[in-house]
């Protein structure tokens, strides 16, 4: 095997040592996968140590919040005040990116997650290892898409300007035109939110953190499009707390963003289209993802490296209804046709258990 290896890396480095071809080429890297540019090959001991010792081969807290920081990171940029967008800002720049109010919570990600920013300097920067962490925590979810990976971005040079990052409590309007003056459509906004179906919030309410926005935060399904479209009935801790709104079961989170997205006139129909799509929801998420990914970055000067990105597990479930609740409960907002009727999960009404914390260990 030993020999096989070594044979192949001759192989394929012959032809490049004759100058015969550019040194930029296909190659196969120690664990077998074939690159398009060998340069990408240093990024498999990367990525298994994310997978092996910060998300610890789990959709949980860890693989959230590295989801979670490549917007962070990636949204601090506007046409006009500036900012380097995907550049690693919000980690070398941490002191100041940190203390702006939308990014509460930020602090505990880099805990995690910075130690390997900082031990993998030589091989990624810190804007490029930030969307490649984000890309690798998706192969932990089952049902998330296999999304792009490119690298090549520069250091960052300046911290991004403040009141870039939406809120939840931010209108709708604010929150459509702070992604339009970066390119980014409604519809694609609402392709995003699907993260939010792997992700929980530790701060909105402090005194209940980890508590899921849906009913399946370690499965990358369409349910977050389904429980926010049910009638709020609840408070799942001390609320109301700033940016957020009533939930329908019991242990889950509603954002005030995500509530009135889904029923804004502008966003309700595509919103409702996605809580029955899983495919839809997957490629219309990877590429809004991948758009995110390169703002601030010019695409013709990174690598393409998406071989190393592993896919992730199936999702196998249907839509459901969670226990106890039908289509009665649906809160219908797109005009032009009816939120689908869907089988209601069998049980009593569920109460959702908080998601571990990182660093309760
Ligand atoms: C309208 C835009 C958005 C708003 C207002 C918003 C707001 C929030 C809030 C308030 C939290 C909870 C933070 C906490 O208290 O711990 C959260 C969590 C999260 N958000 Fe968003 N978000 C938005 C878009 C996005 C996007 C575009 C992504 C990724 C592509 C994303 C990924 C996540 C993830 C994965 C978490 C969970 C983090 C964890 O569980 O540790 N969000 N978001
Ligand atoms: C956070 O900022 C400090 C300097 O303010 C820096 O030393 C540290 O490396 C930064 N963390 C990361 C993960 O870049």
């Amino acid at each position: 095997m030993a020999f096989k290896k070594g044979f192949s890396a001759l192989v394929f480095a012959f032809p490049t040592v004759l100058g015969l071809v550019s040194p930029q080429k296909r190659a196969v890297c120690s664990d077998g996968t074939t690159v398009a540019n060998a340069q990408c090959c240093n990024l498999v001991q990367v990525r298994d140590d994310l997978i092996n010792n910060l998300f610890t081969n789990e959709c949980g807290d860890a693989a959230h919040g590295a989801l979670r920081l490549i917007f962070h990171d990636a949204i601090g940029i506007d046409p006009v005040a500036g900012g380097g967008g995907a550049d690693g800002s919000i980690a070398t720049f941490n002191a100041t990116e940190l203390t702006f109010p939308a990014n509460q919570g930020i602090d505990d990600v880099l805990d995690t997650e910075g130690p390997f920013i900082l031990k993998w300097a030589d091989v990624l920067t810190p804007g490029d290892f930030i969307q490649f962490a984000g890309a690798v925590s998706l192969s932990m979810c089952p049902g998330a898409p296999q999304v792009k990976f490119v690298m090549g971005r520069p250091a960052p040079v300046a911290a991004s300007p403040p009141n870039l990052v939406p809120n939840p409590f931010d209108p709708v309007t604010m929150i459509l035109n702070r992604f339009g003056s970066v390119n980014i459509s409604p519809q694609e906004v609402i392709a995003l939110l699907a993260s939010h179906s792997v992700a929980g919030a530790d701060d909105v309410d402090p005194t209940i953190p980890g508590t899921p926005f849906d009913i399946s935060p370690s499965t990358f399904d369409t349910q977050i499009f389904i429980d926010v479209q049910l009638r709020g009935t609840l408070f799942p801790g001390d609320g109301p707390n700033q940016g957020e709104v009533q939930s329908p079961v019991q242990g889950t989170l509603r954002l005030q963003s995500d509530h009135d997205l889904a029923r804004d006139s502008r966003t309700a129909c595509f919103w409702q289209t996605l809580a029955t799509n899983q495919q839809q929801m997957q490629s219309q998420f990877a590429d809004a993802v991948f758009k995110l990914s390169l703002l601030g970055q010019n695409q013709n000067d990174l690598v393409d490296c998406s071989e190393i990105i592993p896919a992730a597990p199936a999702f196998t479930g249907t839509p459901t209804f969670p226990p106890a609740l039908t289509s009665a409960d649906i809160e219908q907002a797109c005009a032009s046709s009816t939120f689908p009727d869907l089988p209601t999960e069998p049980g009593p009404p569920l109460v959702v258990p908080p998601i571990p914390q990182a660093d309760d260990s």
